[in-house]
């Protein structure tokens, strides 16, 4: 195997959020493998790229993958591990020819990033499979950055969870940590926004919306936003 997978973490859609180190790998690789949460949709990671670094000349390789849970130490549903296999099959041809691959990931790659799928998929098919990650600016703290709030002074202690858990274990997290980021909130924001206030949390939930992309929102006051659509790049962050 002589090609390189790379898993690059692209920032939170501010390209001027890219690190140097990504933008050169970027402009190295001659294979880049760009996720789609949508069939039909574009890139979100490959258009905050290109905002930066010239695709001309690339072979541009997209994979969907379904925006399904994945639950830890479970079997993923069939067709996330198809797109996973699918994913990992194209890249094990291109670095078999020599060619490094390119996966640009939103924000940082250890949160929450088909990246590490993708990467543990290329191992199981060839252990010898050589992979590098690159970190990058997470939407966590860019979020945070735009609100003005820190995460953690002191002693405090941080949780970082996706919001669709229940209730229950939710209302336990909420309790136990200072300051508790909830992402992929889009979806839950009818049962999040009432929780919060049953908590007496609602006062210090901030609702960061398109951090550092066009359109972004800082929203404190929560009780005007609960019958809102709400777009995916959105980010709760509360602080005691
Ligand atoms: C699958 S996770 C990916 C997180 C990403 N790896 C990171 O480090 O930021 C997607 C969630 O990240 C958050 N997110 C990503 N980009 C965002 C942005 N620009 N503004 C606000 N939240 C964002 C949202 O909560 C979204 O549902």
């Amino acid at each position: 195997m002589k090609g390189r997978f790379y898993v690059i973490g692209v920032g939170p859609g501010d390209p001027e959020l890219m690190t140097l180190k990504a933008i050169r790998l970027l402009e190295r690789c001659p294979v880049w493998l760009a996720p789609k949460a949508r069939k039909e949709g574009k890139s979100t990671a490959l258009t905050i790229v290109e905002r930066l670094v010239p695709a001309r000349g690339k072979e541009i390789l997209t994979q969907y993958f379904p925006m399904k849970k994945v639950r830890m130490g479970k079997t993923p549903a069939a067709d996330v591990e198809a797109a996973w296999q699918e994913a990992a099959g194209a890249v094990l041809k291109a670095l078999a020819a020599g060619r490094d691959v390119a996966f640009p990931t939103l924000g940082d790659p250890a949160i929450y990033s088909t990246g590490f799928y993708v990467s543990d998929t290329l191992f199981r098919l060839d252990p010898q499979v050589r992979v590098e990650i690159v970190a990058g600016v997470s939407a966590i703290g860019a979020s945070a950055a735009a609100a003005g709030k820190p995460l953690c002074l002191g002693d405090d202690r941080m949780a970082v969870i996706p919001a669709t858990f229940e209730n229950g274990e939710l209302a336990e997290i909420l309790g136990n940590f200072d300051t508790v980021v909830l992402m992929k909130v889009h979806r839950v924001m009818d049962r999040i926004v009432p929780l919060l206030a049953e908590l007496n949390l609602l006062d210090r939930a901030v609702l960061v919306e398109r951090t550092s992309q066009e359109g972004q929102r800082i929203r404190r006051n929560l009780r005007e936003i609960v019958n809102e659509e709400h777009h995916y790049f959105s980010t709760i962050i509360v602080r005691k």
